[in-house]
């Protein structure tokens, strides 16, 4: 459904799939803009396109990308309907190897514009590399997840566990990374029903 945000969001994917300010975009197949609704109020921040990704020009198509549309759904979250999704980097690093500090510079200024543009109430950072780009700390992401931080243009901010790390731990008990993952989501849900 066409959305008011779509001819400037455009204007910055263009610039985006053009863009040579750093090395990936020598090795990429894709760039990697985005998936979902552009008029959400949540938007979900990832660390950077894997191998499918880079095939596919989509985020979070993947293996760890069906375990994160499957959390989401369970409380009513979809990509087709309310949620938006992007990445930190646009283009797949070689080997999915961590982003470089250079190549988050570089590409901020996309996702800054993709905050800016689309002003979401509730940024949920998925994993390490995307919390690190928007909190100054050095506590690890099981401390970080779960709490709410003052993101952009006072929007409320929660790192979550990243899918990936999910799918290495697969025990569903108390206390283990996919029960918090599921209390996580779930105040996530809570707060975004008590927004107008
Ligand atoms: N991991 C991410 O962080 N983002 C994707 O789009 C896919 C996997």
């Amino acid at each position: 459904m066409p959305t008011q945000y779509d001819d400037e969001l455009n204007l910055i994917k263009v610039k985006c799939e053009n863009c040579e300010k750093c090395s990936l975009c020598k090795t990429k197949t894709h760039t990697v803009f985005s998936a979902g609704v552009p008029n959400s109020k949540i938007m979900l921040i990832g660390e950077a396109p894997g191998y499918y990704e880079d095939i596919q020009g989509e985020p979070f198509v993947g293996k760890a990308g069906q375990l994160l549309d499957k959390i989401l759904g369970c409380v009513g979250f979809s990509r087709k309907e309310n949620i938006y999704i992007c990445n930190t980097l646009k283009c797949r690093p070689p080997e999915n190897r961590d982003p470089l500090p250079e190549e988050k510079l570089a590409c901020s200024e996309y996702l800054n514009a993709q905050i800016e543009i689309l002003k979401p109430r509730i940024i949920l950072l998925c994993g390490k590399v995307a919390a690190y780009s928007f909190i100054d700390t050095k506590l690890g992401i099981t401390k970080l997840r779960g709490k709410w931080f003052e993101g952009p243009n006072f929007s409320k901010m929660m790192p979550i566990f990243h899918p990936s790390y999910l799918l290495r731990n697969d025990s569903r008990e108390k206390g283990s990374p996919k029960w918090l993952m599921w209390q996580d989501i779930k105040e996530v849900r809570r707060v975004y029903d008590q927004m107008n």
